[in-house]
């Protein structure tokens, strides 16, 4: 098999079945086996944009974690103002994957660390916490994580409410104190603040480290939830989708190499065809393929270049955003420890475009599909909506 585009055939067929899991995750005789889980948020509808004060917002789910302080006003023109002070943190790879005591406890000590550099060490805040991973709430400010994803391990956690993980971290050090208020993973947290700008906003995105997306869910469709009336954000946390074997036929032997040297073999499938922690790893496979096939570097591949991880995901997006004199491809090549001719040059983006876009097209299925089941249950045969989409991907990508 090789890599060739995506049909648009096949691609409804991914939306459709995507469409025909999120209502299975959704009901509760199916819920248990479903793919994609549809976790209920607790967050009914979207804020008013009324709550002032400051607030201390943490954010933990792919390399870095940030503390930030948030300060929100009133303001006469625009009934909002939004003061920010951030500090990021790289988690160090033993707190990812050591125990979850030690990684709540960093996040403690990091915490700490933010507030006196602010002065702010004396003042209990209240503390909202992106957090971004599946988790079964059983209220906005209460959940257990389900699984890690994207390369987090830390043993003792799954299974634990990850709020009372925080808080018992935060009473170790006994130094500070926080009004620990929500959770919320972070493509709700993308669609709440999309919301402050656009009224339309209900639908959450993230193509970064990981992949996943929320959406407003009629209430009553929710069953894992009690009420009827009104919405829920639902993190539909589809990076798990093609779990029960939905995307057999799409995946490649090059999927199947990177899915079975991951920290979690046969878990996240679709996220693995789309997201960041993915995506340089899958071209470093192709290319290694090509090499063995004496199509590329005259068959020689360099030590880096066969060590996993070793091709970086912004290197697709640096690749891509060549201007066409090849430099920058000719670098990123030569750091790598190859040497390469023009010819290699054009290969290797050809290899880098081929599996962005067909992440590109597998992600745009799944948002086919969620946007398609929110106007099939409003009865409507056009919907308006604007999608919040954040991330490093999304991002830093060129196209
Ligand atoms: C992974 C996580 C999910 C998160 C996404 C993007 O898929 O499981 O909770 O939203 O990455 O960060």
């Amino acid at each position: 098999m090789c890599f060739s585009r995506l049909k648009k055939e096949q691609l409804k067929e991914v939306m459709k079945r995507m469409m025909r899991e999120m209502d299975r995750g959704l009901r509760v005789e199916t819920h248990q086996e479903s793919s994609v889980k549809m976790l209920p948020t607790y967050v009914y509808s979207t804020p008013e944009g009324s709550e002032v004060g400051d607030f201390l917002a943490l954010d933990l789910g792919g390399t870095n974690f940030r503390v930030m302080l948030v300060k929100v006003g009133e303001d006469e023109e625009r009934g909002w103002k939004v003061e920010t002070k951030h500090q990021m943190y790289s988690i160090p790879e033993d707190a990812m994957t050591g125990t979850a005591e030690m990684l709540f406890d960093y996040i403690a000590e990091c915490i700490s660390d933010f507030l006196d550099r602010h002065h702010i060490k004396h003042r209990k805040l209240p503390l909202g916490f992106t957090f971004s991973f599946p988790v079964r709430h059983e209220d906005i400010d209460k959940g257990i994580l389900l699984n890690w994803t994207k390369g987090f391990k830390a043993s003792g956690a799954e299974g634990n409410n990850v709020v009372g993980l925080l808080r018992d971290a935060i009473k170790r050090r006994g130094d500070f104190e926080m009004d620990v208020v929500a959770m919320v993973n972070d493509t709700v947290a993308t669609m709440i603040s999309c919301y402050y700008e656009d009224r339309s906003c209900e639908v959450g995105m993230i193509v970064g480290t990981g992949c996943n997306a929320c959406y407003m869910e009629e209430m009553r469709t929710v069953e894992l939830v009690e009420g009827e009336e009104g919405r829920m954000c639902v993190n539909t946390e589809w990076g798990a989708f093609g779990a029960n074997g939905e995307l057999e036929e799409f995946r490649l032997e090059y999927d199947r190499v990177v899915d079975e040297t991951s920290l979690n073999p046969g878990q996240q499938l679709y996220e693995k065809l789309i997201s960041g922690k993915y995506m340089g790893e899958l071209v470093r496979v192709v290319l290694l393929k090509l090499v063995n096939e004496e199509l590329l570097f005259n068959g020689e591949a360099s030590d880096l270049l066969k060590t996993r991880g070793s091709f970086e995901t912004r290197y697709v997006s640096q690749i891509e955003s060549d201007s066409g004199d090849r430099k920058q491809i000719y670098n990123i090549l030569s750091t790598l420890g190859v040497l390469p001719s023009e010819m290699d040059c054009d290969i290797v983006r050809l290899a880098c475009e081929s599996v962005s876009t067909r992440a590109a097209h597998m992600c745009g299925a799944g948002l086919a599909a969620v946007i398609n089941r929110m106007r099939e249950r409003r009865s409507q045969e056009v919907l308006k909506i604007t999608v919040g989409v954040d991330g490093s991907v999304y991002k830093l990508h060129p196209w």
